[in-house]
């Protein structure tokens, strides 16, 4: 009776999954057709062109994208297995999206992002527990807030420089490694209040769990196959379910520690300055915020604040080395501004007076997006430009194709600091440049991850030239939530 009945659900279960999915395709298909784009093959679509590495799809979509533009058009709708994503082609058309209340829900592949950080973290959840949650962490990230974790930030950078240091000695640095566990102490010790120590762990399970993760992020988005629940089960979900195990181990712990040090007194939630984690703890204690909601939102902040930023001290750092004239500019302008101080920490004035040091870490943002996958889910029908998008797709702010545009950008593989004059920037939409997205989501941590950014790479740049006799476009980029780059970035690190 009990296997009869379960089988029972289980059959209803899927039958109204099929529904579901039918009763959205006639309503999609109509309106799907007259949408520009490849159309690939019936029923299954583009899915041959984007299954492959994760270096396939993006390749797929900056040659569409090139297609599509050449033709006057300015989105560019894919279907991959009626599966249906939306990529706006401009800064125009990225405003329609990120300035629309009725774009505030997330696109499906946040789902999956969901079992790391919850579906009520403010990266994922939709717009009523949203509006709460941007409240609350807001002033988190106020200036006045922010100057306090500039002793966190370069109490960091000068271990980065020690441990670079050793490094060094045994040959070209792997300097994803070294960014990856410099900037994943910052983010665990300004949000929760500890150090792990990740820079001299690289080895550390929660880096691995966060690096496979990741990857199953951006596979399951493009490999059909993992929708299929059973396959899912036999394949996959042990290896993906291990990674977030580890992931919410650390969180937890360190929830429970600090929150039973707040109630033996150990720690004092009075203090001004105070991690996220004791911030959030008083909010708590005042009944305006659940444990649960806690967790979600280090969580939240921890992968908003670390993978990215990771990612992105990779690329300048890679750009860095490719470009050695431009280093030596940086490096004469940092030199300047610290009166040849090569040991003394950055204050936010320092990094007010960087200018071309500004631009060249924005044009490497530009040419290298680091998190180039933005999406938003459609409820209801919208209407982009000409195009009116069907509910139940996506739109997919591809932000690497946006900023390569070369109607924006000319030789937009070149890379040109002097794009962010001021005179240059005058001359485009404003969301013709979006690393940090834009609009009423936009990345709440944009202003401590350029401080972050500037006191690493001042703080480095002091002490050594970085070079490769390798080209800057010597590289494949892989979109695993962050961008990656997949040939290495070992680096000769030579003291000054
Ligand atoms: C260079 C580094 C960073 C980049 C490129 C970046 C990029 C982004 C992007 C593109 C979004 C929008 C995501 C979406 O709409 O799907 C976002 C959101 C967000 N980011 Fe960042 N981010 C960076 C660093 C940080 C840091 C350091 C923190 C926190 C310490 C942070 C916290 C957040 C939060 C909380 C959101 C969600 C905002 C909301 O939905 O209201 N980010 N970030």
């Amino acid at each position: 009776m009990i296997l009869l009945l379960a089988s029972l659900g289980v059959a209803l279960f899927y039958f109204s999954w099929v529904f579901k999915m039918v009763a959205d395709w006639i309503h999609q298909y109509p309106l799907v057709k007259k949408l520009p784009g490849p159309k690939g093959l019936p029923v299954i679509g583009s899915v041959m062109d984007v299954i492959g590495d994760t270096t396939v799809p993006l390749l797929f979509f900056l040659d569409e994208a090139k297609k599509a533009r050449a033709r006057g058009e300015q989105t560019l709708t894919v279907n991959i297995i009626g599966r249906i994503m939306t990529l706006p082609l401009n800064g125009a058309m990225v405003k329609a999206i990120v300035e629309s209340n009725d774009l505030m829900a997330k696109g499906k592949d946040y789902d999956f992002l969901s079992a790391w950080v919850g579906v009520d973290s403010i990266l994922i959840t939709s717009a009523e527990i949203w509006k709460d949650s941007r409240k609350r962490l807001t002033p988190m990230f106020h200036y006045t807030m922010l100057e306090g974790y500039m002793d966190t930030f370069n109490k960091h950078a000068h271990h980065m420089v020690e441990v670079l240091k050793k490094e060094r000695l045994k040959g070209p640095v792997d300097m994803r490694n070294i960014l990856k566990g410099s900037s994943l102490d910052i983010i665990v010790d300004t949000t929760m209040g500890c150090n792990f120590s990740f820079l001299t762990n690289p080895d550390h399970p929660y880096i691995h769990a966060v690096d496979t993760f990741t990857n199953y992020v951006q596979r399951h988005s493009m490999e059909p196959q993992m929708w299929i629940n059973w396959i899912w089960f036999l394949f996959y979900h042990r290896e993906c379910h291990n990674a977030l195990n580890e992931m919410h181990k650390l969180t937890d712990e360190v929830l429970k520690g600090r929150a039973n040090a707040v109630k033996t007194g150990d720690i004092d939630l009075d203090v001004k300055r105070k991690p996220l984690i004791d911030q959030f703890l008083v909010l708590e204690q005042q009944g305006k915020m659940s444990m649960k909601l806690v967790h979600f939102d280090i969580n939240g902040v921890i992968l908003g604040g670390h993978d990215t930023t990771s990612a992105t001290l990779t690329w300048i750092f890679w750009s860095l080395a490719c470009l050695p004239e431009m280093q030596q500019r940086c490096f004469e302008e940092i030199e300047l501004i610290f009166g040849g101080d090569r040991d003394r920490d950055c204050t936010p004035e320092d990094l007010k007076e960087l200018e071309y040091t500004d631009r060249f870490i924005k044009e490497s943002m530009r040419m290298f997006a680091p998190a180039p996958l933005v999406q938003r889910g459609l409820q209801k029908d919208f209407q982009l430009g000409e195009a009116i998008l069907p509910r139940g797709s996506d739109i997919f702010m591809n932000v690497f194709v946006i900023h390569h545009n070369e109607e924006v950008y000319p030789d937009n593989w070149q890379f040109d600091p002097d794009r962010f004059l001021p005179e240059e920037v005058a001359k485009r939409h404003p969301y013709d440049y979006i690393p940090f997205s834009a609009g009423i989501r936009n990345c709440l941590g944009q202003k401590f991850a350029m401080q972050e950014i500037k006191v690493i790479v001042a703080t480095a740049l002091r002490k050594f030239s970085f070079s490769t006799d390798r080209d800057l476009l010597d590289q494949g980029f892989a979109t695993e939530v962050v961008l990656k780059p997949t040939n290495g970035c070992n680096l000769t690190v030579t003291p000054r």
